[in-house]
């Protein structure tokens, strides 16, 4: 079977490792095991006795019983039985795809977003229909393309919120809409939630899989938690027959997830608050640095975010993104993502979520590659 290049993942593991200054990155800040016992005051010495004592076996098929009520506590409607575990949200897009997804489908996704929403589709041969999402409109989805696009029998409209690259942030009003869209068309409704509750603002974040019955609510360990190295994440939806669905297919590609992996993970979750006061603390912090950063740079602009971890920002020289990144990687050490990972040209996405530090010594890379690039006079043009 064929697919597509993953742009953004080829890009991130080809330099990632081996970056000074990583502002790439998209998880916020990942923490060791030993600051979440002292955030959420778990005795360690216990917790390895306890588990040392369990037998490796596949644990729980359809996931470790507490790690369940603790994704369930993420939603409004979700119970546990709701709830797939998959190996990351990347498995859990996947996995939505390879359940539902037939040649000749009419599947809709937003673009920019996570490559994954529109390459997998249409390595299933379904019938991918863009809908862009442009900078004047704030990168919010045109709401009448959307319905001239979703056609009766329209199979899946896919989105991601908040997103990635841009940091857009639909309210529950326009996710209402999209809903009545999407119900119209008798489409199923995949929304990639893995930046869910890391907003700017304190406030409920509203999810798919609460205000539609053929709502997928997508999301993980990795971002939100800062616990990518985990590989966990799910599916929630109510609709109990894509359940079935979802659990028939892992049969072939899963069985269950790691145990060990579950244990921390309904740790965590039963200590969310802690960690999601962490996460939200930096992402608001530094996106300020950031901010205060492209308002003293005069070759870069963006719309600022509104939630998630990344940004969007455009800069002025008449230079390929590709070109832009890796000279500035090689000449400054500075590790950004090329915007045309995300067919968005003159631009980059960069990560503000790791540490404070490495923000500003990353942006102040940027800053001397930008020096650089003014002394070559390389020419300037605005889009
Ligand atoms: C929108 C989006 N979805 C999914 C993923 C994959 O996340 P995970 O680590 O949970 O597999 C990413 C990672 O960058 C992402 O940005």
């Amino acid at each position: 079977m064929k697919i597509a290049p993953f742009k953004v993942e080829e890009w991130m593991n080809r330099y990632e490792t081996g970056a000074k200054y990583n502002i790439a990155e998209t998880c916020v800040d990942s923490v060791t095991l030993d600051e979440f016992w002292d955030l959420a005051g778990i005795d360690k010495g216990r917790f390895w006795e306890d588990f040392c004592r369990r037998r490796l076996t596949y644990g729980d098929i359809e996931g470790r019983p507490d790690f369940l009520k603790g994704v369930s506590s993420l939603y409004r409607t979700i119970r546990p039985e709701h709830i797939t575990p998959t190996h990351g949200a990347a498995g859990a897009n996947h996995h939505v795809f390879y359940s539902l997804i037939e040649p000749g489908d009419r599947i809709i996704s937003i673009m920019p977003t996570y490559q994954q929403l529109y390459s997998i589709p249409a390595s299933y041969r379904a019938d991918v229909q863009i809908l862009h999402l442009r900078q004047e409109n704030g990168y919010l989805p045109d709401l009448k393309e959307l319905e001239r696009l979703a056609v009766p029998k329209t199979k899946m409209i896919c989105i991601n919120n908040p997103n990635n690259p841009t940091g857009a942030l639909m309210s529950g009003e326009m996710l209402r809409k999209i809903v009545r869209i999407a119900e119209k068309a008798g489409a199923y409704l995949l929304c990639d939630e893995v930046y869910r509750h890391l907003t700017q603002d304190d406030g409920w974040c509203e999810s798919i899989a609460d205000l539609y019955e053929k709502g997928i609510s997508v999301s993980s360990m990795s971002k939100v938690f800062s616990m990518a190295g985990l590989r966990l994440g799910w599916i929630a939806s109510r609709d109990a027959e894509l359940k079935r669905s979802f659990l028939s297919h892992r049969d072939y590609n899963l069985i269950s997830c790691g145990m060990f992996d579950e244990t921390i993970a309904g740790l965590a979750l039963q200590h969310k608050e802690k960690l999601l006061e962490r996460s939200r603390a930096l992402v608001r912090a530094n996106l300020d640095l950031l901010d205060q950063w492209i308002l003293r740079e005069p070759h870069v602009y963006y719309t600022k975010p509104q939630a998630g971890t990344t940004a969007l920002v455009y800069y002025d020289f008449d230079m390929s993104s590709y070109e832009f990144c890796e000279r500035m990687y090689q000449e400054t050490g500075a590790f950004v993502t090329p915007g045309d990972c995300f067919e968005e040209a003159h631009s980059m996405r960069i990560g503000y979520a790791g540490s404070p530090q490495i923000l500003e010594d990353g942006l102040q890379a940027v800053s001397r590659f930008i020096r650089i690039l003014e002394k070559e006079g390389v020419p300037v043009c605005r889009k």
